[in-house]
């Protein structure tokens, strides 16, 4: 619900339990009064304003001698006497980089203007209100149009910023937020997700101090090595308990989060495009449109920050939200035979999958051009006729007999230099003028920032899909920019381009699902190095890591969870030593780890002992009792893998009849004490019964007292998982 009050000049934005307070200025600066809990729609004018202004620049409101810099500013500006960071820069026709906005109008609307072509909440299962709120800066010529719409059921803000010329002349923006606000008190700790490939993040907690503390990528995706997203909280809360704040960016390329303390000890809190990638000109009357950013407040711990981001994608996020997809229970080639396949091993592979109840046989990297190895064929996008002599009839023959359907592996956004499409097209992949490319995995870049780079790309994938009947898609990204630079962009436009290029791989994402709505897509990027609800909007589910090692994947689900929920992160059941790391686990454990996900398998099934398959059948069985629970569940984290010798997590149903847990040593001890493990977000007043431990509790006990498990003993990473069924 969003109210202005005209006396006050202060709007009020609320949530279920959040309050975000915005007052205009007597000399239509744009203050941020607060944001917290939710509050009644007081007047709180007397907060905000009243620090010492010695060795500050000055100007008059309202009668008082007040400095830029001691307000706290909703959208600010810099040059003006504000030294922090500003939210947006725009250089004008004088060629300065100062700028002052001012309040312009305001209107209130009902329900959600959408983007064209981006992802962002969408709004058909709740109606919504938006306060668009423009403000104007005529000495430069440009105006910032922010755009509010807070999500009651979730506790979520989406938050977005236009920038509309208004100047005669050509103008250059530098900056561009899409949300800005500071808060009175900076004594946080900033919590972000950080990696690399193959732990993808990692938990990772510290205390703000003067000055500012940031995460971005530079990488041309969002990265395994920062997550776009960042939390700020009291220095005691915890998965349970305690204020976070949560901001995550809805967008899949270079992007900055900043968190600024002043010597006042405010913090300013930013997040949007990184400004050391982008910049953009706009010509006289033209918008640029920064990408959406979530914002959410609790004082339910981590957890229900957590739960706060699942429920706002789960309910409104593109495919996320569509609860007619089922996420299938697939299996996937590249373990169990890397580029080493031809059709024959591949029906094979299909035969062998048979009776264990998977869904769907995927193929992955190496089908098409001539592709025997990472050195050639990506954007030959057709059927590497030696090993798939009669395309990809038979395997797909082959899957239909078993009663198994097919998905397949594109890498759209990439070009080996051997390959047709290079030979035709050398300007095709990212590059600047006179400097030889820079190889990654073997591989250069396409340019999708141009159109036509985008539609030969489309129309040779939707050939596949069309000839075939192909009902998932894995799309991978195997390597991040270099040589940032487009033959199709003059000079003064070449850092537009990463921009334009996540948004052609958002047009030729949607052009693909509008033409083929039963092909389910899978994101990928060399595991999960482009894990961001920019992609979720249009694939709803993600391969985390390409480290399907059980006990690795503890922390980095642990660590995604924080942001995504469980249904969008993709585990995988992986061969034993693991490819990755060496380890050794029970199959038990490999499939306890990645129950409550999106289960999938990673392995030669041929080489299976009955035993294992029959585990696996289990597992599969098991998969599908839990998928409600999966799908729309509340997750809790239990016990930190990072903090901790375990890690436990659970899923409660949302209406408390049903709930699941799983609970990992990561180290094995002699004599070990039991573990007694406090169980969340059941009904106080049921009954549960734990078939696992042949009890039944009430939710007051469970929650309270907790259940006692005791190490399995004389095994590696040992782990159990309990059912929790209400009477
Ligand atoms: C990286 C992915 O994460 C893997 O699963 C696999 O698809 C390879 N790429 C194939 O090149």
């Amino acid at each position: 619900m969003i109210t202005f009050s005209e006396t006050t000049r202060t709007f009020y934005l609320d949530t279920s339990n959040s309050s975000y307070v915005i007052r205009i200025l007597e000399n239509g600066a744009i203050a941020h009064s607060y944001y917290g809990a939710r509050i009644p729609h007081e007047d709180l004018s007397y907060y905000n304003m009243f620090r010492p202004i010695v060795f500050s620049a000055v100007h008059e409101i309202g009668g008082q001698q007040i400095s830029p810099e001691t307000i706290m500013q909703e959208y600010p500006t810099f040059g003006r006497g504000d030294y922090r960071i500003p939210a947006v820069t725009v250089q004008g026709k004088d060629g300065s980089n100062v700028n002052e906005l001012h309040y312009a109008w305001h209107r209130i609307l009902e329900g959600k203007p959408l983007m064209d072509a981006m992802p962002q909440l969408d709004v058909d299962t709740e109606s919504v209100q938006t306060l668009e709120l423009v403000l104007r800066d005529a000495v430069t010529g440009f105006e910032a149009v922010l755009y509010y719409t807070p999500f009651e059921e979730s506790d979520v803000i989406a938050r977005r910023t236009v920038l509309r010329s208004i100047a005669q002349e050509p103008i250059m923006v530098r900056n561009a937020c899409s949300a800005s606000f500071d808060l009175e008190t900076g004594d946080f700790d900033m919590i972000t997700l950080r990696g690399s490939w193959g732990r993808e993040r990692y938990v990772e907690r510290y205390p703000l101090h003067q000055g500012v503390s940031a995460i971005d990528s530079r990488r041309g995706a969002s990265s395994h090595e920062l997550n776009p997203f960042a939390a700020l909280v009291d220095k005691d809360t915890n998965e349970h308990m305690g204020q976070a704040y949560g901001l995550s960016l809805v967008y899949s390329g270079d992007f900055k989060i900043t968190a600024e303390v002043d010597p006042f000890a405010s913090v300013r809190v930013q997040i949007g495009l990184n400004p050391e990638t982008f910049s953009w000109k706009l010509e006289p009357g033209e918008i640029l449109e920064t990408p959406e950013a979530l914002l959410t407040y609790t004082q339910a711990g981590l957890n229900g920050m957590s739960q706060n981001f699942h429920r706002a994608c789960r309910n409104h996020l593109g495919k996320c939200a569509d609860r007619s997809l089922k996420h299938p229970v697939l299996i996937n080639s590249w373990e169990a035979m890397y580029f080493d396949f031809d059709d024959q091993k591949m029906i094979q592979f299909v035969k062998d999958c048979a009776g264990l109840g998977i869904d769907t046989v995927v193929m992955d990297d190496g089908w098409f051009g001539h592709r025997d190895d990472d050195h050639s064929s990506l954007g030959d996008w057709f059927i590497y006729d030696r090993k798939l002599p009669t395309g990809l009839t038979g395997i797909i023959n082959a899957c239909h007999e078993n009663g198994i359907n097919f998905g397949i592996w594109f890498e759209p956004e990439m070009i080996s230099r051997d390959s047709k499409l290079y030979a035709a097209h050398p300007d095709w992949c990212i590059h600047v003028p006179e400097r030889e490319g820079v190889e990654s995995r073997c591989q250069r870049i396409l340019d999708m920032s141009r159109p036509e780079v985008v539609d030969c790309i489309y129309e040779q994938m939707a050939k596949i899909l069309e000839t075939y009947d192909i009902s998932y898609v894995k799309w991978d990204m195997n390597r991040h920019m270099t040589d940032n630079g487009s033959a199709a962009l003059p000079v003064d436009r070449q850092s537009e381009m990463g921009y334009r290029y996540i948004r052609g791989v958002y047009s030729l994402i949607a052009r693909l699902e509008k033409r083929f709505p039963h092909v389910f897509f899978e994101g990928c990027s060399g595991g999960g190095g482009r894990f961001d609800f920019g992609i979720l909007y249009y694939m709803p589910q993600i391969w985390t890591s390409d480290d399907s090692d059980a006990v690795e994947r503890l922390k980095i689900q642990y660590g995604t969870s924080f942001v995504y929920p469980p249904s969008a992160i993709v585990a995988h059941v992986s061969a034993c030593p693991n490819h990755q790391s060496g380890r050794t686990t029970s199959i038990d454990t490999r499939a306890n780890v990645a129950q409550g996900f999106s289960l999938g398998y990673e392995f030669d099934v041929g080489k299976l002992s009955q035993q294992e398959r029959d585990a696996i059948k289990a597992q599969i069985q098991k998969h599908r009792e839990l998928e409600n629970l999966v799908n729309l569940g509340d997750f809790y984290r239990l016990r930190s893998p990072f903090t901790s010798d375990y890690c436990a997590w659970q899923l409660v149903s949302q209406d408390r009849m049903q709930s699941f847990v799983m609970f990992a040593w990561k180290t094995s001890y002699v004599q070990p004490a039991p573990q007694y493990l406090k169980l969340r977000g059941l009904d106080p007043e049921k009954q549960y019964r734990i078939p696992q431990l042949n009890i039944v509790r009430s939710g007051a006990v469970l929650m309270n007292v907790g259940v006692a498990l005791q190490e399995p003993g004389m095994t590696d990473y040992p782990s159990l998982t309990l059912d929790l069924i209400a009477q």
